[in-house]
């Protein structure tokens, strides 16, 4: 019905009850009585009406805790609609804050970070990948203006020139972040950044990569083509010459081959299409094998002596080959003649090491730290001597990735180096 009728009819019929009482009071006890009747009749419904006003404003003071009453007349219908209206209201702030909260939580997921701010930058929120990109903090720096709390100079330029369609990139500490600010709303931006930290770094390895791996092989390509040239330019030369240049040149040829071959085993194993796939490695075969080829390497220069205790491992044995074979010949080629080098095969309470000592030339500490880096050398001459490619412990260290196993380094200048692989328990194949 329509609500106003509603409102009328009762209210209408409630005046005409009271009007009618005191028709009847004048008819029975005179026009006194009658009067008398009508006022007290208004007044009843005056108070009434008193009543329900001061529950209602009593209600609107604080709607949680009061209880609508029920209401008489046009007030349940009053009341009533009221209820339903904060009923309402009540399942929209719950869907608002539902939806918030979900907001807020795909927000904090995100890997980039998103700064809201108002018109002149001042910052109103941000998400916790925002904060570890720009070193914020949202509790603390609420309120602050963004251009005060990320002080770089390509990024006051990008806002003063206000070129907002492109992205910038800017180093920010230790990050090197693409940032963009999109405009909202009539008086909102948003800031987005973008951390490339850890792309450019494999992007400048790569640069250094192939810039080392062209430059260690322009060496030997230049010491054959020179030979070449000589034997090109001089055919008469005695054989004795041409036959030492040829030995340097076979020489040069192996040291490419070597890297050539280092550089591909660093390929493979950093591919994420060649996993390993373990399979029992027979170690006692495996390191009597290395054994034998550090004696014939050595030839006679060092005294070997190899001791096996652990129990068999799972894993790739060509790849510990490669690993174990390359810190042995990295024993032999660092010690001089008359040195020690000691491999041993150990069990301890954490699992299976393996240990090759030397008493050699040894490494500085300083130098420590950076052997397992590409190319890296202590003395660039003496490795190239030794047929070294400077990938030997780069290879080491994928090998060990592979195997969730440690490589520790303990080494003194002129007294000798140790270098232990520690595998973990879990890699024992049962016997
Ligand atoms: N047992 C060792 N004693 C002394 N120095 C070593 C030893 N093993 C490795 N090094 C140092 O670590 C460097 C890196 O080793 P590696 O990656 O195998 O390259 P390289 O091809 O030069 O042997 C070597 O050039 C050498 O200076
Ligand atoms: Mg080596």
């Amino acid at each position: 019905m329509n609500p106003r009728l509603l409102f009328w009819i009762p209210a209408g019929l409630r005046l005409s009850i009271v009007l009618a009482g005191a028709a009847v009071f004048w008819y029975l006890f005179g026009m006194f009585a009658g009067v008398v009747a009508v006022i007290a009749g208004l007044l009843i419904l005056l108070i009434v009406q008193l009543h329900y006003l001061f529950q209602l404003s009593q209600w609107l003071e604080d709607p949680n805790s009061a209880k609508l009453p029920d209401g008489w007349g046009a007030w349940t219908d009053i009341f009533s609609r009221l209820y339903r209206m904060r009923r309402g209201d009540e399942k929209n702030q719950a869907e608002l804050t539902e939806w918030l909260t979900r907001f807020r939580q795909a927000m904090s997921l995100l890997p980039d970070g998103v700064v809201i701010m108002d018109d002149v930058l001042f910052l109103e929120w941000c998400n916790p990948a925002a904060e570890k990109h720009l070193g914020l903090q949202l509790d603390r720096d609420k309120g602050m203006r963004v251009t005060n709390l990320v002080r770089t100079p390509e990024f006051m330029d990008y806002i003063i020139l206000g070129r907002y369609d492109e992205p910038l990139t800017i180093g920010f500490k230790d990050r090197k972040l693409v940032v963009q600010i999109i405009p909202f709303e009539n008086r909102r931006q948003i800031l987005v950044t973008h951390d490339i930290t850890d792309a450019e770094r494999i992007d400048m390895m790569r640069r250094d990569f192939i810039a080392n791996a062209s430059h260690e092989l322009r060496t030997p390509l230049t010491v054959i083509n020179g030979f070449l040239e000589i034997a090109t330019s001089q055919p008469n030369l005695d054989p004795q010459t041409r036959m030492s240049h040829l030995k340097l040149m076979s020489e040069q040829g192996q040291r490419m081959q070597n890297l050539v071959e280092d550089m591909l085993t660093l390929t493979r194993l950093e591919s994420v299409d060649y996993p390993l796939r373990p399979e029992k490695v027979n170690i006692r075969m495996l390191l009597e094998q290395i054994e034998q080829e550090a004696v014939a390497l050595s030839a006679g220069r060092h005294t070997i002596s190899l001791q096996l205790g652990g129990p068999d491992l799972k894993g790739g044995t060509e790849e510990l080959r490669s690993a174990f074979g390359n810190l042995v010949t990295n024993a032999i080629r660092y010690t001089p003649q008359g040195g020690k080098i000691d491999i041993s095969w150990e069990d301890k309470d954490s699992g299976p090491q393996f240990v090759v000592r030397d008493n050699g030339i040894g490494i500085r500490p300083e130098h420590i730290a950076r052997l397992t880096e590409r190319f890296y050398r202590v003395d660039k001459g003496r490795s190239r001597e030794t047929q070294g490619t400077g990938l030997g412990l780069a290879i080491v260290k994928h090998v060990l990735l592979r195997h969730d196993a440690t490589l520790v380094i303990e080494s003194e200048p002129e007294q000798g180096s140790t270098f232990i692989v520690k595998f973990s328990r879990k890699l024992v194949a049962e016997s």
